[in-house]
């Protein structure tokens, strides 16, 4: 007999019930009739979708636990239907060498309660060829912080790394323009209006870097992801890329998909974010979610006191765990974004880039890794009620429908109706 069976489970965007039996943490079989099975979940026709996958957290763990940890940024994965995390290195210390990767793995292991893995940093160039051994998502470099010289020598170092299980290393990039944004920013410095943020750090400091990452994946021929692409020009940009034969790949999150710069002037550094929200003439939309790859949160938790300072000093950083997936159904409750969309840029296609190998399908054999989302549930979205430790954000007081209920991890209940249980997450790499 099989450890369970999930009853009535409705697969979007096919629209097919059916059960689904599990077995030591895997899918086994997936059947149009009952399976007996030690334990029975009726999901009651809800819908059933692979555990969501966010390719762009910030756990701040180690160096930075006042503002979130592995406990606390994976129970708010739990609680947002995430089953996989990977973190991204700007912890202190950063994860950009062999020593701090395997710290950050064995603290990761004792507090995650959904599957992780780790982004390494990729800013300490001697580093670059061990650390690939230990199979980082990816080498993430902050094109914000280095000039271009650097980020070649960089670009340079990461092509000469081997194919590792038949997979090139990725670069993931935050693509802004280090010399355009600091140059925009003296020029507004003076101004203490949050809007003007986004003055600071405009659309085509973004499109400028996009660009020299295009050259770049070329001339090393790697592959690369752009992050928290936000504008319409530098998606259409990747895409052209794509197109004559670059393996480049792009990421929407939702602050830059659901708000603009009129954020800024309601909710002040609680919108800050880089990139910043763009004008509706100029951010990613809607219809552009057919041309993008993945959907990442970059969950970026900071503190309210560290948030309540101006716009210049406060730190850039929305948390958007525990709100993606409700805000993104409420799209489709609305007809404005499809479930097939949904599979493909929180499930399937994370899996496919960062491969995760048993993660992103409901297949056999796969983790039995699962969200179930109730489409007539509604909420308004709370602050004070996250599972994180950032209790802010720019969508709170909207109102969603459609919310995640159970969340399942290799066949055991991590959540139920915003209830966090006990779990053990596992590294996605080993
Ligand atoms: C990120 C953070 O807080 O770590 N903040 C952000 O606004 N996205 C860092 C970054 O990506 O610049
Ligand atoms: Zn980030």
């Amino acid at each position: 007999m099989l450890d369970l069976c999930l009853s009535n489970c409705k697969i979007v965007p096919e629209n097919i019930t059916r059960y689904i039996g599990v077995d030591g943490g895997k899918i086994v079989s997936i059947k149009r009739t009952p399976i007996s099975a030690g334990k029975n979940i009726d999901i009651s026709g809800n819908i059933i979708l692979p555990g969501l996958i966010d390719a762009h957290v910030h756990m701040r763990d180690p160096g930075f636990t006042y503002k979130e940890d592995f406990r606390t940024g994976t129970e708010a994965a739990a609680v947002g239907g995430f089953t996989t995390v990977l973190d991204m290195p700007n912890t202190k210390p950063p994860t950009n060498t062999v020593r701090t990767f395997k710290e950050k793995i064995n603290i990761a292991k004792d507090k995650c309660i959904v599957d992780f893995g780790l982004h390494a940093g990729a800013d300490d160039p001697t580093e670059i060829k061990e650390l690939a051994k230990l199979k980082p998502a990816s080498f993430k470099i902050f094109m914000d912080l280095y000039d271009d010289d650097y980020l070649m020598d960089l670009f340079c170092e990461i092509s000469k790394i081997p194919e590792i299980n038949g997979s090139k290393p990725i670069v993931s990039l935050h693509a802004e323009d280090k010399e355009i944004v600091e140059r925009c920013t003296k020029k507004f410095k003076e101004n203490l209006n949050p809007i003007i943020y986004a003055n600071a750090r405009p659309p085509y400091a973004e499109e400028v870097a996009v660009s020299k990452a295009i050259i770049m994946a070329n001339k090393y021929d790697l592959n690369v992801h752009i992050c928290h692409t936000s504008t319409g020009k530098s998606l259409n940009m990747i895409n052209s890329a794509k197109k004559n034969g670059i393996n480049i790949t792009s990421e929407i999150t939702p602050h830059h998909l659901f708000l603009d710069p009129s954020y800024l002037d309601m909710f002040g550094s609680f919108a800050k974010t880089n990139p910043p929200l763009r004008n509706m003439s100029d951010k990613v939309n809607l219809i552009d979610l057919c041309k993008a790859d993945i959907i990442g949160t970059d969950h970026a938790p900071h503190t309210i006191e560290e948030k309540k300072d101006n716009i210049w000093n406060a730190p850039p950083g929305i948390p958007g765990l525990e709100t993606a997936l409700s805000l993104i159904m409420t799209g489709v409750n609305r007809g404005k974004i499809s479930f097939g969309d949904v599979r493909r840029l929180l499930c399937e296609n994370p899996a496919k880039i960062f491969n995760l190998k048993n993660k992103g399908f409901i297949k056999y054999g796969m983790d039995a890794d699962f969200v179930v989302v109730d489409m007539k549930k509604r909420d308004v979205i709370k602050p004070e009620n996250f599972h994180s430790k950032a209790h802010y954000s720019p969508f709170e007081g909207k109102k969603v429908r459609g919310l995640p209920i159970m969340t399942i991890l290799r066949g055991e209940v991590v959540m139920y109706d915003g209830t966090v249980f006990e779990a053990n997450g596992k590294y996605v790499y080993n």
